[in-house]
Order: C-alpha cells, then structure tokens, then sequence
C-alpha cells in the first residue's frame, strides 16, 4: 500500500547540508498498524513532513497504491490529502472553534452535507470517547482529551492511512495508554496506521511491527517489535 522509496532528504543550512533521511526503502501494508522509533534527530518528523507535502524530498519517494505522492499536484493532491489524516503532538486545533466545529469544518471544506456531518461527527465523538465535550472549546479540553480530538479530525474522513507524529509526547503515562489503546482500536476497525514515537512504553505494549531509525537510516526492522535503542 504505501512505499518508502530510496527516499532521501539533505536540509541546506547557512551551516552545512544535514542528510536527515538517506536512501530509505520500507513497505507497509494494508491494515498494518508499524511503529517508527528513533533518537531525537533521527528524521522521523522529516518522514512526517514529506508525507504530508510540507517537505519535498531531495530524492527518491513516496508511493501511495503506486502514486508517488511527492509528485502531486492539484486536484489529485486534493483527492490524495482525503486518504491520509494525521495527527500532530501539538494537536494543531482551531482554539476559536468548539469540538463539534473543528470536525465539522474539515467535512464543510469537501463540500460533504449536514446530514451527513451530523451523523460522522457522532460516531468519530463515539469512537473516541469524548461524545460528552461536543460543546467544548480545545482549551477546556485536558491533554488527552485533545489528541482524541485530533484523532477524530484525522479519522472524519475515513482515511486509509493515519499518520501520527510523536502523538503521546504531550501526554502522561495514563492518557499515553488510553491514547495507544485508541489508535490500536482504529487499527482493528481497518485503518492503516503509522505512529512515529519517543515513547518506549506505548511501543511495548503495542507488539506490532517496529522500524528503527537512527541518523536517517533504517536499522531495524522488527515483526513483533520492542522498543530497543
Ligand atoms: N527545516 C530544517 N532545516 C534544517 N535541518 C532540519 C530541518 N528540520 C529538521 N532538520 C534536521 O534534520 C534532522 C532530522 O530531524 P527530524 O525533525 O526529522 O527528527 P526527529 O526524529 O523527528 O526528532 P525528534 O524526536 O526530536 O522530534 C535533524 O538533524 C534536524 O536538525
Ligand atoms: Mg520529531
């Protein structure tokens, strides 16, 4: 499904050039739910960023059911966003709009009816437990209570894939497990899901397939995976 291809990414700095991603090749499949782990530096938000467009890479790319993303443009960029949500450490949610609001406007901008906004933003509020908050604004919402409102913003549009970055870095251990728990509950309903992380604990507990990354590069590749840097 997805396909991480030679894919190579070289900032230019007033210091230097900093090889963040080198020749990277990884597949993930259909339903697969994989870890990505790697010191600080290590090129996972890099990853992240490419993915979703924010970053160009400097070779190689990134192919979607064999459409390199990184190519993208227009319409068909369009059409590509709608397959992949994501989900940030900092939640990156509308602070002037309330819960139900920030789900809604994702599905107004597609141009999706009210009818059907109504009944979506009911279930991804079900699914991740915060249909008790409907009318709160994000910063009367605690941490964890956040990311799951993030997560229903990615999940909204039924994404194939989910793609989170360092999604519990913000959050202590009990909302870190609740977290976790949730993505892996999404993962079972069918979602792909890529979870870029620190956290050591949510890896282990999870027992899924772990990518180890370190200085740009792929050094471990581990079916049942734990944590091990
Ligand atoms: N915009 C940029 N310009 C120049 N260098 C960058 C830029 N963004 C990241 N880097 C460098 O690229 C490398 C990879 O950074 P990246 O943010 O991908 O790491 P990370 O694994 O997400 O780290 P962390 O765990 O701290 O979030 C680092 O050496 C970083 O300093
Ligand atoms: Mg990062």
């Amino acid at each position: 499904m997805i396909k991480f291809q030679n894919l190579t990414k070289i900032y230019n700095t007033q210091a230097g050039k900093i090889v963040a991603l080198s020749n990277v090749n990884l597949e993930i499949g259909k339903g697969e739910l994989v870890s990505v782990v790697g010191k600080s530096g290590a090129g996972k938000s890099t990853l992240v960023k490419i993915f979703t467009r924010e970053e160009k890479p400097s070779k190689g790319g990134i192919f979607f059911n064999d459409i390199n993303i990184c190519e993208l443009k227009g319409k068909k960029l369009q059409e590509m966003r709608r397959k992949i949500g994501v989900v940030h450490q900092d939640y990156k949610l509308l602070c002037d709009k309330n819960v139900e609001e920030n789900l809604c406007y994702i599905m107004q901008v597609v141009g999706v009816g009210d009818k059907a906004i109504a009944k979506d933003v009911k279930k991804v509020l079900e699914i991740v437990g915060i249909e008790n908050r409907v009318c709160h604004f994000p910063h009367e919402l605690s941490g964890g209570e956040k990311q799951r409102l993030a997560i229903a913003r990615a999940l909204i549009h039924r994404p194939e894939i989910i793609i989170a970055d360092e999604p519990t870095g913000n959050l202590d251990v009990y909302n870190s497990y609740e977290v976790i728990s949730l993505f892996k509950k999404i993962n079972e309903m069918g979602t792909t899901i890529l979870l870029l992380t620190h956290d050591k604990e949510a890896v282990d507990y999870l027992q899924k397939r772990v990518i180890t990354l370190d200085q740009g590069k792929i050094i471990g590749d581990d079916k049942k995976g734990r944590f091990i840097l």
